[in-house]
């Protein structure tokens, strides 16, 4: 289990806290869809998951690692060099320092399941290899949970699909848990791990109710 325990939160020109003591266990190696409506909190709830501490692992202190993809996922990206390429400036960034040379010993989840051609430059990538790409840069450091803001906002429905199948394979392949901000349903209705959390704004009413709910 993935625990957030109390989390509170008011941005420093407000009065009233968005958030307030929100206590909540959350299934590893599970989808957990966040939905709501504009304004809602979505995103700055999952801001505040990729802080250090903010949540932990049930039984035991061991640190969990977080990362988060933006809904400028592109601008991660450097377009003139290959999919490979991007992959190897990732990891690193993640391991300065790190003298062994890149790609010797470890396969990383897209050369393992090669779902696109890894030497072709980025910008001929569609817009969900893209994203696949982006979000395969982020798990190099052994990400426990990976959050996601509208990772298919930008996508037709093929793409957004394809990421999607991706994300469902990390899940029950890799022992990550993702936190996946996204407006359609459709795309996890039917997943065996998945669950639904609703961020929801009372009317005149700053705090923020959570309903957590099976898809
Ligand atoms: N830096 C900020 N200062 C004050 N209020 C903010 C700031 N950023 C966002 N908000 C407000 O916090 C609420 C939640 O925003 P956000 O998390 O972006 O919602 P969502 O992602 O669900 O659309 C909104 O009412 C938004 O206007
Ligand atoms: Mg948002």
């Amino acid at each position: 289990m993935i625990i957030v325990k109390n989390l509170s939160f008011k941005f420093s020109n407000e009065k009233e806290y968005l958030f307030k003591n929100f206590s909540a266990t959350f299934k590893r190696n599970t989808i957990h869809y966040i939905i709501g409506e504009n304004g809602s909190g979505k995103s700055t709830f999952l801001n505040l998951l990729n802080k250090p501490k903010m949540i932990t692992h049930s039984g035991k202190q061991t640190k969990i690692n977080t990362s988060i993809v933006s809904q400028d996922y592109r601008s991660m990206l450097v377009l003139p060099f290959t999919a490979q390429e991007n992959l190897t400036f990732s990891r690193m960034k993640t391991h300065p320092g790190m003298n062994k040379m890149v790609g010797e010993n470890e396969k990383d989840i897209l050369e393992e399941t090669s779902i696109f051609p890894m030497n072709i430059p980025v910008e001929n990538l569609s817009g969900g290899q893209k994203q696949i790409l982006a979000i395969s840069m982020k798990l190099q450091k052994n990400t426990d949970v990976l959050l996601l803001d509208e990772p298919t906002a930008a996508l037709d429905e093929k793409n957004a699909k394809f990421v999607f199948s991706f994300l469902k394979n990390l899940v029950k392949e890799k022992n990550v848990t993702i936190f996946v901000i996204c407006h359609k349903k459709k795309y996890i209705q039917n997943f065996r791990y998945s669950t639904c959390i609703e961020i929801k704004k009372e009317n005149n009413k700053a705090e923020r109710t959570f309903i957590q709910k099976n898809c």
